[in-house]
């Protein structure tokens, strides 16, 4: 099997090294901050990611797993280099890529035989070229090496199960040498049959936008139809099932609620449209999505007011969930910001529980009273506003609610109660699509 150095121990990174290794590969997990490798190194994970911990713990056991601040090093010693340190917005939408060109040029620096460069981070079309450049800009130029686009697909919750079990995976590369190299790699994959795509680089730094996009253009538009059946007394429920089951349509990504967050959406839309238009063609129906999602988290705060009879000052709203989805204690683009945002201008006392990402949301809004459990969250509330599907607010006990609510009032954008049993224990309430 193959050595491998991750540049990178953020979500990705960490997920990526820790299944590498679990296919049978030796792999260094390397990045510069040396606080997270120190306490990668005492057996601690930084993030929140269900199954992690057990895989990152039964590779270092096997041997397999290691962690070092040493990225230099780490290159030195691999055949194939993984390419996973975060790629933020930058201005207009673009992506900042200076932490990619900072380890392609460490890359070229420490580039000491043959190897394989593989990108995994999220970058724009035609970043490959200029990483390829970078590296021979930096490098003896008789040194060799391949470069390759291998887009990931890991979903914040369930990243570990997505990366050991994908439903596909794209290699795109310039010569066989380095395909042969990725599947001795991905050997396991291989093995199993799972549809693995080859292809040029391009194209495959292309796919993995161009799969994003079209997920969130997904969201946005079950959303608009879910706001269609608001009007109406439709049930968005019965309308996404049933389309879902037109194999064309698939049921997946057609769950509508208070707007699409997190790390890639938000940012791989734009980024998509800023390359459109550098390439003057237009890329409307993703603006659209965009611009869809803003209005849904404005509507979910408008659905809150109207419960509100317009009137939150002083009030006491509790929030049931910050984090952008649930299994996750990311709150990046959460829908709940947008909530918490406007409450808090209007005068609101806002009091909040989410399982894992009170400390974070806490980081945005200091003024934010966060509690251990759902029950401190809603005492005395006018109103509670489910904001993440924790499979623990799925299961609410609504009588134990009531009791300890001042009023019975709740926002359900995540539509995971029942109508019925709202309305038997005596809430006035609201939801996406389903009234
Ligand atoms: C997304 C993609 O699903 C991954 O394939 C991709 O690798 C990743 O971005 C990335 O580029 O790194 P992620 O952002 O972790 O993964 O989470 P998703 O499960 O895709 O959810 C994104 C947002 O859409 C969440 O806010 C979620 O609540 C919302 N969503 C999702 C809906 O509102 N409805 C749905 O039916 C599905």
């Amino acid at each position: 099997m193959m050595k491998i150095a991750v540049i990178g121990t953020g979500y990705v990174g960490l997920v990526s090294g820790a299944g590498l290794s679990d296919f049978g590969n030796t792999v260094i997990c390397a990045d510069i901050d040396l606080d997270k490798i120190n306490l990668l190194k005492k057996g601690k994970i930084p993030i929140y990611e269900p199954g992690l911990n057990e895989i990152v713990q039964r590779n270092v056991k096997a041997g397999r797993l290691f962690f070092s601040g040493e990225v230099n090093k780490s290159i030195e010693e691999a055949d194939v280099i993984f390419i996973a340190v975060g790629t933020p917005e930058g201005d207009n939408g673009t992506s900042d890529l200076s932490a990619i060109y900072k380890v392609a040029r460490a890359i070229g620096e420490n580039l000491n035989g043959y190897k394989v460069i593989c990108t995994k981070s999220t970058v724009p079309i035609g970043t490959g070229k200029k990483i390829i450049e970078k590296i021979k800009n930096n490098s003896k130029s008789e040194i060799e090496f391949d470069y390759i686009s291998n887009p990931e697909f890991l979903r914040e919750g369930s990243a570990v199960k997505d990366f050991l079990w994908p439903d596909r995976v794209i290699i795109g590369a310039s010569n066989q040498k380095a395909i042969d190299m990725m599947k001795n790699v991905y050997r396991p994959l291989y093995i199993n049959e799972t549809p693995i795509i080859e292809t040029t680089i391009q194209t495959a730094e292309l796919i993995k936008y161009a799969s994003n996009a079209f997920l969130a253009v997904k969201i946005s538009y079950i959303n608009e139809i879910a706001n269609i059946c608001d009007e109406i007394g439709a049930d968005v429920h019965i309308v996404s099932k049933a389309m879902g089951i037109d194999g064309r349509i698939s049921p997946k990504f057609l769950h509508p609620g208070p707007g699409f967050g997190g790390s890639c959406f938000p940012k791989d839309t734009k980024a998509l449209i800023s390359t459109a238009e550098l390439l003057g063609t237009g890329l409307k129906v993703v603006r659209g999505a965009i611009e869809a999602n803003q209005n849904q988290k404005e509507r979910m705060v408008k659905k809150l007011m109207d419960l509100m009879n317009n009137d939150v000052s002083g009030k006491k709203i509790a929030l049931l969930g910050l984090a952008f989805k649930a299994q996750t204690d990311d709150v990046r683009e959460s829908p709940a910001i947008n909530m918490i945002d406007y409450l808090l201008k209007n005068n609101a006392i806002v009091n909040a529980y989410d399982p894992e990402s009170n400390a974070n949301m806490k980081k945005i809004f200091n003024n934010l009273n966060v509690f251990d459990s759902w029950e401190d969250a809603v005492k005395e509330a006018d109103c509670v506003a489910i904001m993440t599907e924790w499979n623990e607010f799925r299961g609410l006990d609504l009588a134990k609610l009531k009791d300890l609510v001042k009023s019975p009032v709740i926002l359900d954008s995540r539509n995971i109660l029942s109508n019925e049993d709202l309305e038997s224990h005596g809430f006035k309430y609201d939801n996406v699509g389903r009234k």
